[in-house]
């Protein structure tokens, strides 16, 4: 059969399954919550260029990286480099990912929440007739609450274990291909809605509230004296947040591709749709956020407050509320699924455990990190750590830490011990495609990425100790 690792490990069955269930694991909240509201606390324009800089230098090496030591060793990450020649030491890779994976899904997990959420106010037409302010408050009221995000969490959790139980195939390739799609046509609709608002005047006093036009500027125009080195810290971590590099996900995900697939033209078409799907939501939120006289600092509930805005504008928005919200929670499912199955691939491989029993210990122990967080910002709201609520802490940790360490960790890998033969072997599939450009993809991943991430790593921690004061 296609595409059945040569191990008989489960796999994916056709090219587009395959490049389906990557994007998948890679679109989801990070592009939609994650990338807007962090660019709108990092000053825009300069944020977006250091973003897309490191996708290119960075993102798809390390990309790359993971899915070449996956599939080389049919394995998850600490069976990968336990097999590997040389990669013992590289274990830390997957103990990391597991760290992180409890971290990513805890916080990610109560942003699908308020996703649901907010499924059930468009179902029930909730915003229909509620001024901006309005709007804000009801997402104010509501995740601040203690139950109501509960529950929606719960039931996101129950869901991400669901989909797991039933295996890679059947699980992940089947929605991910019909979905991600109408997803990205509801977000063009978004976007052209979001522009086409233009100047906000107000009727009473004929001043001008805001226009659509200055968020694309500030998503577009680069003003660098809003750059500090933790801005530049804080593209990177999205980069890899966004793309699902670092912790691993793409080295089990490598493991179920088939031989016969070209995996650097899959890693460049997979960074490229999740960039692309990053900017786009970027153009449906900003023009809004400047034309309603919000601001872009807003925080993580910047799309929650900003979205109901544009969908009570739009023509259909009532249907497109709720058609953009179910999608974007099916979204945040295929990318919630890939960081359990890593924790579920490792106990299964590593521990001998069976399938159902190791997807119920893993969520249910997620889930009760997954509680804290969401619990932040209500009952636990003054409970802080270097003055970060558990939310912030484990986001910042997990993206801006754990991430780019792991990353670190495995470009290192690949560049200086894996053996230029061994990468030439998996990237040209044994010879039987050319590997045109190997030695540029060899430089970039032994000396430009690693020194890359090192430098922005300690840069944004302040350990040079020359942070830019930013304007
Ligand atoms: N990339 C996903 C998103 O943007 C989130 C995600 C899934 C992830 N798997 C990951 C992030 C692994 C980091 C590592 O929503």
């Amino acid at each position: 059969m296609a595409g059945i690792g040569s191990s008989g490990r489960d796999g994916f069955t056709s090219k587009f399954g395959i490049i389906a269930a990557a994007a998948g694991s890679a679109v989801g909240l990070g592009n939609i919550w994650r990338f807007p509201y962090v660019a709108g606390d990092n000053g825009g324009g300069a944020f977006l260029l250091f973003y897309l800089l490191f996708i290119v230098v960075i993102g798809v090496p390390v990309m790359l990286s993971e899915f070449t030591i996956g599939r080389r060793a049919q394995a998850n990450p600490f069976g990968a480099f336990m097999k590997l020649k040389r990669g013992k030491p590289f274990v830390l890779v997957g103990i990391m990912g597991i760290v992180a994976a409890f971290f990513i899904l805890a916080f990610y997990s109560t942003v699908a929440g308020w996703t649901l959420e907010y499924v059930y106010l468009s179902v029930s037409d909730a915003f229909n007739g509620k001024s901006g302010g309005e709007i804000s408050e009801m997402f104010n009221g509501f995740y601040t609450s203690t139950w109501g995000p509960l529950s929606w969490q719960l039931i996101f959790m129950i869901l991400t274990a669901f989909i797991v139980f039933a295996g890679v195939q059947k699980g992940i390739e089947k929605y991910t291909k019909i979905l991600m799609p109408m997803l990205l046509v509801i977000i063009l609709v978004l976007c052209v809605s979001s522009v086409s608002l233009g100047e906000n005047v107000d009727p009473e006093t004929g001043k001008v509230i805001g226009s659509s036009w200055d968020g694309l500027k500030f998503l577009f125009y680069p003003d660098f004296s809003k750059i500090n080195a933790e801005a530049i810290l804080a593209a990177l971590g999205q980069a890899f947040f966004s793309l699902s590099i670092g912790m691993g996900v793409l080295i089990t995900y490598g493991s179920y591709i088939g031989k016969d697939n070209n995996l650097t033209s899959t890693a460049v078409q997979v960074s490229f749709a999740d960039t692309l799907v990053a900017v786009l939501a970027g153009v449906a939120i900003f023009p809004a956020v400047y034309h309603f006289g919000m601001s872009p600092e807003a925080g993580p509930g910047l799309v929650f407050k900003v979205l109901p805005n544009i969908f009570q504008a739009m023509p259909g928005g009532y249907i497109f509320a709720i058609l953009f919200f179910l999608l974007l929670t099916i979204a945040a499912l295929t990318s919630s699924i890939s960081v359990l199955e890593v924790v579920v691939a490792s106990m299964v491989e590593e521990l001998k455990m069976k399938r159902v029993p190791a997807t119920v210990i893993a969520a249910s122990a997620i889930t009760v990190f997954g509680v804290l967080c969401t619990m932040a910002f209500g009952e636990l709201s003054s409970f802080k750590i270097f003055g970060k609520n558990l939310f912030d802490l484990f986001e910042f940790t997990a993206s801006n830490i754990f991430l780019p360490l792991g990353g670190l960790l495995i470009v290192i890998y690949l560049g200086w011990f894996m053996g230029k033969k061994e990468v030439l072997a998996e990237i040209s599939n044994e010879g039987t495609i050319k590997a045109r450009l190997f030695g540029v993809i060899l430089f970039i991943v032994r000396f430009i990425a690693p020194v890359a991430i090192a430098f922005v790593f300690l840069n944004g921690l302040g350990v040079f100790g020359f942070e830019a004061t930013g304007g």
